[in-house]
């Protein structure tokens, strides 16, 4: 039995390509008009609270697109958290503007008094992830930095389907980013992502830039490149959508077996009253993160470390971060594991796992 730290074949997916709708669309021969995209956004949209929301090609993208559409200078600011996937950075990169590293609580969450320490006359932004599918103190950091006129982003690559206080994580930033890919909770049969926002006057100029800087088909006004979604992860993610919610009770109740019946002797993950988690990944945290990896490891239990580096260490941001001064992400990278967690583990292997893990520690092994 080999437990996987997460299973790449989602029932959700095959039970779609097994289905009625499936075949509907393969018949209809529409992979690439706008009827598909633009219900699936609809749903999508009123999933977010109402907000506009569009399908794109990846997460990456949808964060290119929401910098590209800000329209930075080459010397404006962006804050972001320490820790993230590479591409919170190099997507803000590639919009051409500076990006600017942020320490992380012990949620892994950019903090507010951390946003304060870096803010200059230039920051532009703050891009906050809901790293892990944990939802962040959003509301905090959201008043002040629009005390400031300082644009609030939220990367919810990891977090669809989560909430503070009963609203969705993607409700409180001007913009936010979504990946929709397999590995992710609310997932497509392939690459996919999305953006949301609150002006509906601005839709036009996001298709603009989502397809060739085009107009309508009939005029150019700028120079981009194409990043739509396919009609096929349209068609799919609509139809997920309804089964979002089954798959993060799933995802809670596994979660729930991990807390309860793990050992004391690891840090298990922690939340505030009021805000939800999907468990992308259930994180903790252990000195002995080596030994415990290649103890579980033989006994056919996979995990994963996310991430080993902190983004700043990297060649293309070392130059603009290397005088700061990240201690807490410095420590968390060197301690977090994320343990298998995945809406088709049964429950005889999560407890396959809680006795290894807790064995090790109680043999100190
Ligand atoms: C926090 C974060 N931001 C952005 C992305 C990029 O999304 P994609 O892989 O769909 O391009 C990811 C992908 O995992 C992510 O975890």
């Amino acid at each position: 039995m080999l437990i996987r730290y997460r299973y790449l074949e989602r029932l959700d997916v095959k039970k779609y390509y097994k289905g009625k709708n499936f075949n509907l669309f393969l018949k209809s021969g529409y992979f690439i008009n706008d009827k598909i995209k633009e219900d699936f956004e609809r749903k999508a949209g009123k999933y977010l609270n109402n907000r506009e929301f569009m399908g794109v090609s990846s997460g990456t993208n949808a964060i290119y697109l929401i910098f590209k559409m800000l329209n930075f200078k080459k010397d404006d600011e962006v804050i972001v958290p320490c820790l993230s996937w590479f591409s919170s950075f190099t997507a803000i990169k590639m919009a051409g503007c500076k990006v600017i590293g942020s320490d992380i609580d012990e949620n892994l969450h950019l903090d507010l008094n951390e946003i304060k320490n870096k803010i200059t006359k230039k920051t532009r932004a703050v891009l906050f992830v809901h790293f892990g599918g944990l939802c962040g103190n959003l509301k905090k950091i959201k008043k002040y930095l629009q005390k400031r006129k300082i644009i609030l982003v939220e990367d919810c690559a990891q977090s669809f389907g989560t909430k503070i206080d009963n609203i969705n994580s993607g409700c409180f930033g001007d913009f936010s980013a979504f990946s929709m890919n397999p590995m992710k909770v609310f997932g497509s049969l392939g690459e996919a992502g999305g953006i949301s926002f609150k002006q509906k006057k601005i839709k036009d100029n996001f298709k603009l830039l989502r397809y060739a800087g085009i107009h309508n088909k009939e005029f150019c006004k700028i120079a981009e490149l194409n990043h739509k979604i396919d009609n096929i992860h349209c068609n799919a993610l609509e139809k997920n959508l309804h089964n979002l919610k089954q798959i993060i009770n799933r995802r809670i109740k596994i979660a729930n077996l991990y807390d309860k019946y793990l050992t004391n002797k690891i840090e298990k993950p922690v939340f505030y009253k009021n805000f939800s988690h999907n468990y992308y990944n259930y994180t903790i945290r252990t000195k002995q993160r080596s030994k415990l990896i290649k103890y579980l490891n033989q006994n056919n239990i996979e995990t994963k470390i996310n991430h080993k580096h902190l983004i700043c260490d990297f060649p293309p941001f070392k130059k603009e971060n290397k005088l700061k001064n990240f201690s807490n992400g410095k420590k968390i990278v060197n301690e977090i594991l994320s343990l298998p967690i995945d809406e088709n583990l049964k429950k005889k292997e999560i407890f396959y796992v809680i006795k290894k893990i807790n064995y090790f520690f109680e043999k100190k092994l």
